[in-house]
């Protein structure tokens, strides 16, 4: 019984231990991927908070995996530029989709206090 009683604190300890090293990795990432987002120009057709404007969709809030979200980048359906891996690399990349991925569902019209 201690044995068991053990094994299940151990393993509780080492889950609540990776979910907290994740949650500070991904906030890491989305921070510097927020600076990242601007110096590689994605705000200029995206807005800031990746919410569209004349020159291009919106792309937050997101469901789209990495996986699918790196085609999209690197090979565009048709007016966004194509970023190469020479120019916007992996890791840099990925750290966007951590900041694009931090973006939240932003409230419903009616729960804006000025809107009503
Ligand atoms: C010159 C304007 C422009 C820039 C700069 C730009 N995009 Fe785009 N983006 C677009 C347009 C327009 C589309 C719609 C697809 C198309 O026409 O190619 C698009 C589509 C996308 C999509 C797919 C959206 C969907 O759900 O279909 C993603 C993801 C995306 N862009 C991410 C980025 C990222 C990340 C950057 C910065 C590295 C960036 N874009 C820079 C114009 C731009």
């Amino acid at each position: 019984m201690r044995t068991i009683a053990g094994w299940v604190f151990g393993l509780g300890l080492l889950g609540v231990l990776t979910i907290g090293l994740q949650g500070r990795t991904l906030a890491q990432g989305a921070a510097e991927g927020r600076e990242l987002f601007v110096t590689y120009g994605c705000w200029q057709c995206h807005g800031y908070e990746g919410q569209g404007s004349v020159a291009g969709p919106r792309i937050a809030p997101t469901l789209l995996p990495y996986a699918a979200f790196e085609v999209l980048v690197r090979r565009p359906a048709n007016l966004m530029p194509a970023y190469a891996p020479s120019a916007l690399p992996d890791d840099v990349l990925q750290e966007i989709f951590a900041f694009v991925q931090s973006i939240e569902e932003p409230p419903a019209l009616e729960d804006i206090p000025a809107l009503q």
